[in-house]
Order: C-alpha cells, then sequence, then structure tokens
C-alpha cells in the first residue's frame, strides 16, 4: 500500500506519494497562497493530492503535516500563525477534494516521525528533532510512537520559554526558543550587531551575498570578524539552552538538527555537542549520552512522515 504526504508550509505545500517502506514514488509541490485565504489553502492541496493519485495504484491514505496546534481527532488546526488558520476544519474542507482518508498532524511531528523511522533515528530507542528554520518546530518519537499529547498540541518546542521576559515571539509570548534559534531570529541579531558595529565585516558579506540571511554572522566569523562571532556565540548559547532542557526532560538517544540554519552543520554541531553534554544533568556519571546529529532526509522528512501519519 502508498500513502499521500503533504508538508503544508508557510511558502509552498509539499507533496509526494511514498511507499509503506518511505521510499518516494512520486512528487508534486505548488505555492502555498496563503494570502488566498483557508479554503483556497485546502483547495490547492486538493490539486496536489490530485497530481499524486492517479489511481494506477493502491492508496491507503492522505497524511497532512501543518505548523501550529493540529487535532486529527477533530480535523481542526487550531492554530497556525504563519498560515492564519484559526480554529479551521481542514479536514471537513480537503474532504470536497478527496474521498481518500485523511490524517493531520503538526508539520515538525510528521518530520521527526520521517526521520526516526528512515532518517537518522532510524534503530535508535528514542529520536527527537528540532527544525530550525522561519520557526522552531520539534517532534519527538519515543519508542517508535509519536508524542502528540492531549488533543494532539504537544512538542510545541519552538515555545519552550528559555529567557523570562525575553524577545518577542510572534506567538504573543516572551522569551521561547524560537524568538533565539529560528532563522529569524538569528536574521534580527545580525541585523542588530550591524546596526551597533558599522565597522563589521557583517556588511560586506552581506552585500556580497545578496542581502543578510542565516549565514551572514557564521561567514563573517570565518573571517575573524568579531561582531559577527559574537552573533553567533549567542546564537550557540541559546541553542545549547533549549537543547539541554529537552536532554533533561527526554533524555533521547537521538537529538537531530534540521532546517535552514542546520546547514551550518559542524560550526554548529561540534560546540552543541560538547556544551549540551557538559550542562546536562547527570553527564558526568552517564554511561551514555545522547547523540547530536543532523537530520539526514532534508525536505523529504516532512512528506515522507506525513504519508505514515495515515499509515499509523
Ligand atoms: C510552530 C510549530 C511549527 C514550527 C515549524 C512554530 O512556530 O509553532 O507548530 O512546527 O513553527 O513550522
Amino acid at each position: 500500500m502508498n500513502y499521500i504526504g503533504i508538508d503544508l508550509g508557510g511558502t509552498n505545500i509539499k507533496g509526494a506519494l511514498v511507499s509503506a517502506e518511505g521510499e518516494i514514488l512520486k512528487e508534486h509541490s505548488i505555492p502555498t497562497r496563503v494570502d488566498l485565504g483557508p479554503e483556497a489553502v485546502a483547495e490547492r492541496i486538493g490539486q496536489v493530492i490530485a497530481q499524486l493519485f492517479d489511481g494506477e495504484c493502491a492508496v491507503g491514505g492522505v497524511g497532512v503535516g501543518c505548523p501550529g496546534t493540529v487535532d486529527d481527532a477533530s480535523g481542526i488546526v487550531r492554530f497556525a500563525a504563519n498560515l492564519n488558520f484559526v480554529n479551521f476544519d481542514l479536514r471537513s474542507a480537503l474532504r470536497a477534494h478527496t474521498a481518500l482518508p485523511i490524517h493531520l498532524g503538526n508539520d515538525a511531528n510528521a518530520a521527526a516521525l520521517g526521520e526516526a523511522l528512515f532518517g537518522c533515528g532510524r534503530g535508535a530507542e528514542s529520536t527527537i528533532v528540532v527544525t530550525l528554520g522561519t520557526g522552531v518546530g520539534g517532534g519527538v518519537v519515543l519508542g517508535g510512537k509519536l508524542l502528540t499529547g492531549y488533543t494532539g498540541a504537544a512538542s510545541e518546542i519552538g515555545h519552550m520559554v528559555i529567557a523570562e521576559n525575553g524577545e518577542e515571539c510572534t506567538c504573543g509570548s516572551r522569551g521561547c526558543f524560537e524568538a533565539y534559534s529560528s532563522a529569524t531570529a538569528l536574521i534580527r541579531d545580525t541585523k542588530r550587531a550591524m546596526a551597533a558595529h558599522p565597522e563589521s565585516l557583517l556588511h560586506a558579506v552581506a552585500a556580497e551575498h545578496g542581502g543578510v540571511d542565516g549565514r551572514t554572522a557564521f561567514l563573517a566569523r570565518e573571517r575573524g570578524d568579531e561582531a559577527g562571532t559574537q552573533v553567533v556565540e549567542d546564537y550557540i548559547e541559546h541553542l545549547t539552552c533549549g537543547l539541554t532542557n529537552l536532554v533533561n526532560i527526554f533524555f533521547p538517544e537521538v537529538l537531530a538538527l534540521s532546517g535552514g540554519v542546520a546547514n551550518q552543520g559542524d560550526a554548529l554541531l561540534l560546540p552543541l555537542r560538547e556544551r549540551v553534554r557538559e550542562r546536562s544533568f547527570g553527564s558526568r556519571y552517564a554511561v551514555s549520552h545522547t547523540r547530536i546529529e543532523l537530520c539526514t532526509l532534508g525536505y523529504r522528512a516532512g512528506v515522507i512522515g506525513a504519508a505514515m501519519l495515515a499509515r499509523e
């Protein structure tokens, strides 16, 4: 049996036809067009499903990974800030476009399930995935099962508070992990450093790459720039704090990073491994430690994991 996985993002709707063994058989993506409103977005998801479901093979269902609080039992997306969905009955809206059974879940939860089953967490007892993109998302897979919590709202890792009365977050709260460790936060901090340090190489690096992005501070640091080094250092410290909290709560076998910022690879992983281990509870006496890794499936984790929501 095959399944359709949809990764619904603020920018694109990515879809794939996936085998029960996690192999992608066909892919199709289109822009989300959040500006058109929730019903139109549901219709566009229907278009992607239609492209993937040509009746040639048996399809057991559709799984949709969506940012925010997603309640699979009722089919309602309670709150997805970057899609402008508030109490949107996504399953009913999708019913108009497909007769296949529809399963819903959080986007980062789906990615975590994909990685746990077929990527960096394959064979591990437990896996946590943290996505460092526009927002910070996360999923916890314990003993092969996704932790969804009451009404599906668990694992909002990005909204764990790491600084009391800290930076404002898009969710309306303050001091969230996302407000320090997302690519958005990294860009904000890079721009602040540029304003405070007109002499910094950050300006030249940004100009060479067509503007400030998540790489700017890392590139400036490579050239020995002081302001860039400080931005990266602060970023890694905040990430260390959030990841240490996750290790202390779950002690997963694998803790893996994905999303744009994770492309920094060893520049992130090496200091994180050292610092998170140093600061985790009882680490001096532990016989085994959480392995901090990079995810291996890239964007495919989202669609494969979403398809697995339908398989499960
Ligand atoms: C949302 C999460 C989502 C993550 C990545 C966060 O802002 O709260 O639900 O998984 O962004 O899209």
